[in-house]
């Protein structure tokens, strides 16, 4: 079974990509600081930036994390699914130092997608998984797309499909005081805050997040925000009525920012495999997932420092 064949490899130390509905990951044991370094190095990844351990459910994250009343509410609303919870660490065994970058913190994420939850059955312990891109490359979305970034470092990889939300699990810090955003999501601040309250928004900790450092989720192409149409030599990511053109991706032709956000990273990756002059991007409205849509362009035009 594929399944075992992969917690076979996880637990001999090896790496393997892993389909989430979210994005791809390259995944290792959480507990094995040897694979952890590899995956470091596969990814080209900083060691200061902390990985996400993905389990089975509550109970295996409640072994892993000191999780409060905030995250059993917030898991029962979206669990399995894509919102990450950052909280102290409580058995630091289950997660290594490395994966934590020596926090005393951990990031936990029960995905929902019958192959991930399949692997983490048969292996029974966390993965650690970031998303399956080398470093600072836009998150793959298709198994053709992380296995042409990471497959090399894998032992198996398995084809879960396309991922249906395109877009990275959000990430909610629970620690002292007010619940804080690090990265939008998938799961929408506003869904958050109706069972959690007010998020305050991240400061000194989220300079973790690689979509802190300068241009991440990015394709070799610079990018044009908020272009109303596309200039010459220029790839365009259409959002609504699209011109007509060659170089045109339309992320949604009805404006629905769901289809937007799972098309996002193969219409960048598509795009930029033109080698266009710029890739020109229509203007994203803010509301709903369009935070988070907005959040990775601006990170990919390197906006963000
Ligand atoms: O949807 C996802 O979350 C995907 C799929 C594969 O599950 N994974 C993913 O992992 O996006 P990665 O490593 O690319 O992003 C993890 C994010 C980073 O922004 C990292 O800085 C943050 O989570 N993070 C992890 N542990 C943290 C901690 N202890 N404190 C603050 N931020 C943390
Ligand atoms: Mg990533």
């Amino acid at each position: 079974m594929q399944a075992q064949a992969a917690a076979d490899a996880l637990a001999a130390g090896d790496l393997i990509i892993l389909p989430t509905e979210t994005v791809y990951g390259l995944a290792a044991d959480a507990a094995n600081p040897a694979a952890v370094a590899r995956l470091y190095e596969a990814k080209g990844r900083p060691r200061f930036n902390p990985l996400i351990a993905h389990v089975a459910d509550w109970t295996m994250a409640a072994r892993v994390a000191a999780l409060d009343e905030r995250a059993r509410r917030l898991a029962e609303a979206f669990w399995p699914g894509p919102i990450t919870f950052v909280a102290p660490i409580a058995d630091p065994s289950l997660v290594c130092d490395l994966a934590r970058a020596g926090l005393d913190t951990v990031a936990v994420r029960s995905p929902a997608h019958t192959v991930a939850q399949a692997v983490i059955a048969a292996f029974g312990r966390p993965i650690v998984a970031p998303s399956a891109n080398r470093s600072g490359r836009p998150s793959p979305t298709t198994f053709a797309d992380a296995v042409a970034e990471t497959g090399q470092a894998a032992a198996v990889a398995l084809d879960g499909g396309a991922c249906a939300i395109g877009l990275e699990s959000t990430v909610v810090a629970l620690l002292d005081g007010p619940p804080r955003l690090l990265r939008p999501g998938a799961i929408t601040r506003a869904e958050i805050e109706a069972l959690v309250g007010p998020l305050a928004e991240a400061e000194a900790d989220a300079r973790r997040s690689p979509g802190r450092l300068t241009r991440h989720y990015a394709p070799s192409a610079p990018l044009r925000l908020d272009a109303e149409a596309p200039r010459p030599g220029e790839a365009y990511l259409a959002f609504g009525p699209a011109p007509a053109g060659a170089a045109v991706f339309i992320l949604s032709p009805t404006g629905d920012l769901r289809e937007a956000a799972a098309r996002l990273f193969s219409a960048l990756r598509a795009a930029d495999a033109l080698f266009p002059a710029a890739i020109a991007i229509a203007p994203i409205p803010e509301r709903d997932l369009g935070e988070a849509i907005n959040d990775r362009l601006r990170r990919a035009a390197g906006y963000v420092g």
